[in-house]
């Protein structure tokens, strides 16, 4: 899967899409993640990508020609599934929507900042919007970095253990079981005795019962 992002702070993606599971799944080439700074395609010797809006009020808004050109330049070397813009207002991320992306081979993901982007490019560029929840946050980048996390580790080969991600909260609707390690006992606090008995059919059975007792429980909250 090839992933190209749109930004005006490519910094801001560095960290988290190059670390751990994200940096795991690049070097085994099963994911790509192309940064397009917009700046290089901003307007003029200050490289304009931002401007007052129209009708007045605070806030810079980002400019349709910058957008549309580094779309269009990007759109001319392949097709995009998708072309995401990040957003407090859009379809709010799920486990479902992330699996339905994870199926996906080009995505596009722009990534808004100060007031948003010109309305031109949401309206007649932009197949989806998505939101991280509803709250605001100071820019695209982030929010993006969290579709890609939640996608990129569903990528058939990115975990090492392949039914990892099958097991993985929400994947069935259900919140995934406690889990425990070494040591037994600490500080007094025991590990359930059902999973040091080597049942397997029972360690299953609490397993789910605890799985639904916690979705119940965060259901209730
Ligand atoms: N951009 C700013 N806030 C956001 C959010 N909550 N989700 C997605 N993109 C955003």
């Amino acid at each position: 899967m090839r992933i190209d992002i749109i930004s005006a702070v490519p910094d801001l993606l560095s960290s988290p899409l190059n670390h751990s599971i994200m940096k795991r799944a690049q070097d085994k080439g099963l994911l790509t993640i192309y940064v397009h700074d917009i700046r290089t395609y901003g307007l003029g010797s200050h490289r304009q990508i931002d401007d007052y809006q129209y009708g007045g009020g605070a806030g810079m808004v980002m400019m349709v020609e910058p957008l549309f050109n580094c779309i269009e330049e990007l759109r001319n070397q392949r097709s995009y599934d998708e072309i995401i813009y990040m957003s407090p207002d859009g379809d709010l991320l799920d486990q479902s929507l992330s699996n339905q992306l994870s199926l996906k081979e080009n995505l596009l993901i722009i990534c808004g900042h100060y007031k948003g982007i010109d309305e031109r490019i949401r309206e007649h560029m932009v197949t989806k919007e998505i939101s991280i929840g509803k709250y605001v946050l100071s820019g695209g980048e982030l929010a993006a970095a969290v579709v890609v996390d939640s996608i990129g580790r569903l990528i058939p080969g990115v975990l090492n253990d392949g039914s990892s991600a099958l097991f993985d909260s929400f994947q069935d609707g259900l919140v995934a079981p406690p889990v425990y390690t070494r040591p037994e006992s600490f500080n007094g606090w025991d590990v359930p005795k059902v999973l040091l008995s080597g049942h397997d059919k029972k360690i299953e059975d609490w397993r789910m019962e605890q799985s639904l007792k916690r979705t119940g429980e965060k259901e209730k909250t």
